[in-house]
């Protein structure tokens, strides 16, 4: 479908050592933000499993996700909702819990952000251990949506989030 994006991808993201700590490869994707075509081919890319499938609300996960989650929802015709860090959001709010690949930390939404039977796509930059697209998927269901899928540009499949996710629901651009 679109054969060079793994290889521009691969030469424009920037592998950061030892942030935001000691031992952490981060994968920056700022410079494909900053370019117009390849964050284009970026959300199709990332929209595409999921054309067809009725999807009426896109989550995406603070911060990251936002950046991606945003374009998507609109490509898929979906409403977007934003999962946040703790306090950030106005309105009445459900929490979830979860341990990071550095430190740990919870993902709240709104109550009302998801309505019953909704269908469901949650969306992030990277997927690492997957406890935050475990405990946003947690907070999807409490509110009766049902996820459809995840979709990741980035995925370390050393650390194996999938598994934690059900690796059929999971879509990812790349891996490493
Ligand atoms: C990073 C990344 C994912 C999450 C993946 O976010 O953007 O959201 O970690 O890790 P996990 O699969 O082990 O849960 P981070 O919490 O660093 O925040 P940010 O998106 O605001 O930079
Ligand atoms: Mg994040």
């Amino acid at each position: 479908l679109d054969p060079t994006l793994l290889s521009d991808l691969q030469a424009t993201l920037r592998d950061v050592p030892d942030f935001p700590k000691p031992g952490i490869v981060f994968k920056d994707i700022t410079p494909m933000l900053a370019d117009p075509r390849l964050f284009g081919r970026v959300v199709n890319a990332m929209s595409a499993p999921f054309r067809g499938q009725h999807i009426t609300k896109v989550v995406g996960v603070e911060s990251r996700g936002f950046l991606l989650g945003a374009p998507i929802a609109l490509a898929l015709e979906a409403g977007f909702v934003p999962a946040r860090k703790p306090g950030k959001l106005p309105h009445k709010c459900i929490v979830e819990r979860y341990s990071l690949e550095y430190g740990a930390d919870g993902v709240e939404m709104h109550e009302d952000a998801i309505l019953k039977d909704e269908r469901v796509l949650v969306v992030d930059d990277v997927l690492a251990t997957g406890g935050t697209a475990d405990a946003t998927g947690r907070l999807v269901s409490r509110l009766g949506g049902q996820i459809v899928g995840y979709s990741f540009l980035i995925t370390l499949d050393f650390l194996e989030g999938a598994k934690r996710l059900g690796p059929d629901k999971v879509t990812s651009v790349l891996r490493f």
